[in-house]
């Protein structure tokens, strides 16, 4: 049985249905739901009845001891954490509680169990101002908020765990994430979100929520921030892979998780607006604190040892994203 912690989640639930449509559907899910949605995890159980869920929270040690002590785990996929840049900035006592002293928690759990074995949503904040680009995974880590931080200090504990109790653990350093699942049963829902595709696709819903380009000034094709975004679907493969690594293996690693294909936010404004068929109204103000202006990862670690080949276009990503977009608009207005 495989424990996926943070499933509720973006990423999480996209992976957790990977899995279960993958064969792996001996599923545990365990989520706080302070980010994540019980009817994520609904939507989840209904596809895959085998999955299993429980509430918990890793800040609360006895509650993820007690999933293994229920339940025979051998390997867990690690995606429970608050993940809000500027959030962490202002908060940084929430992070560092839920992010790291969750993990020393879950870490310890499984050390106490037995299970040795595990994949972490690691993230390219791990790397700060880019020195070098693209980023490949030598590349220094030099977190600038403390978001970044939490991630690298999980990395770095994991690295100590593996020499002290043999723990294996897989980092998978995600760059910009988007898109949703084909079908629409489930996608990116934050409150409040912050992300550049939701951002643009909520607008079309919504003439209050009017979208902002953080800058037009930066030294760039078109003055905007230029990031490499990876659709989800892709990443939840990725995730797959990476556990299969692990099985054969049973041997720490680390990879990003990029296409390197860089697209810029007028870009991806443009590419909202071919997709939702809609002329999308905008404004540009200022730049957002510590956004860097460039980051594009060099994943080709990813594709030659695990074989990740992530196949969907931005285009594609955008298009499941504005499909998903609309049925969670429906249900919002419908619980208001
Ligand atoms: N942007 C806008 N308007 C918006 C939202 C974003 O112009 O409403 C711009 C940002 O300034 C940035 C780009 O769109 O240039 C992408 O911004 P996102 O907020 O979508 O993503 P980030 O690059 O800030 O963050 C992502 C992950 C973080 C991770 C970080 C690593 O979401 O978890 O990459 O650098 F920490």
């Amino acid at each position: 049985m495989i424990l996926i912690t943070g499933a509720a989640g973006y990423i999480g639930s996209h992976c957790a249905l990977n899995f279960s449509e993958n064969n792996i559907d001996d599923i545990v899910i365990f989520d706080n739901l302070s980010t994540g949605h019980i009817e994520t995890v609904e939507k989840l159980q209904k596809i895959n009845p085998k999955i299993k869920f429980i509430k918990g929270d890793l800040k609360n040690k006895n509650e993820i001891s007690d999933i293994f002590r229920k339940y025979k785990i051998d390997s867990v996929i690690h995606f429970a954490a608050l993940s809000q840049v500027g959030q962490s900035v202002v908060n940084p006592s929430l992070y560092y509680l839920n992010n790291v002293i969750g993990t020393i928690n879950l870490l310890n759990s499984m050390v106490e169990n037995n299970v040795l074995k595990i994949v972490f949503s690691s993230t390219a904040a791990t790397y700060g101002e880019p020195k070098y680009t693209p980023i490949d995974e030598n590349h220094p880590q030099n977190p600038i908020n403390p978001y970044g931080n939490t991630k690298l200090m999980i990395e770095k504990i994991m690295d100590d765990y593996d020499l002290a109790y043999n723990l294996k653990s897989i980092r998978l350093r995600y760059f910009n994430v988007i898109g949703a699942d084909e079908k629409a049963r489930i996608g990116e829902w934050h409150n409040p979100e912050t992300h550049l595709v939701p951002n643009i696709l909520k607008s079309v819903f919504n003439n209050s929520s009017e979208f902002k380009i953080y800058g037009d000034d930066y030294d760039t094709k078109d003055g905007t921030c230029i990031r490499d975004y990876v659709d989800v679907l892709d990443l939840a493969d990725a995730h797959r892979l990476a556990l299969e690594y692990l099985n054969k293996n049973n041997k720490t690693d680390v990879f990003n998780l990029g296409t390197q294909g860089g697209q810029s936010v007028k870009e991806i404004f443009n590419i909202s607006q071919d997709v939702t068929k809609q002329k999308i109204s905008y404004k540009i103000v200022g730049k957002r604190m510590g956004d860097p202006k460039i980051l594009l990862a060099n994943s080709k670690k990813a594709k030659d040892i695990l074989k990740w080949h992530p196949k969907k276009t931005v285009h594609d990503s955008i298009k499941n994203a504005f499909e998903w977009e609309k049925v969670l608009n429906d249900k919002l207005k419908a619980s208001n």
